[in-house]
């Protein structure tokens, strides 16, 4: 387990869909922070139906104010509260959550694994 890395401000995470590079995550790989009030969710922007980022403009991915996510590929959505897919080509699958927490007023990644990917910039 590694120190706890900082992802951005809770003050500057804007309620709904927000990407951030992970530090030492491939170029492909963002996260998307998912804000609704004082709750925040991650996921690892990867649609499990073919792979691919679910897009690269958040504006486009947060549906009905970020309670849910779609994939711009074809159009699963996602359940922002558990990343499960609700509609779409791959229900019941889902994102692959972060394990986040709050210190200091910043959101930071406190899991160095991710759904097998380590997020490491050692
Ligand atoms: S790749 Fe996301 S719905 Fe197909």
């Amino acid at each position: 387990m590694s120190a706890p890395r900082r992802l951005c401000a809770v003050a500057a995470l804007p309620d709904g869909v927000t990407l951030i590079d992970a530090p030492g995550a491939r170029l492909e790989e963002t996260i998307l922070l998912v804000r609704r009030g004082d709750r925040i969710a991650g996921f690892v922007n990867h649609c499990p139906h073919m792979g691919f980022a679910l897009d690269w403009k958040a504006e486009r991915i947060a549906l009905d104010g970020g309670a849910y996510l779609r994939c711009i590929h074809h159009n699963a959505i996602f359940r922002a509260t558990d990343g499960v897919c609700v509609s779409g080509p791959c229900p019941g699958e889902s994102l692959t959550a972060v394990a986040l927490d709050v210190m200091d007023g910043e959101v930071v990644l406190v899991d160095q694994g991710c759904g097998g990917q380590k997020w490491s910039s050692d």
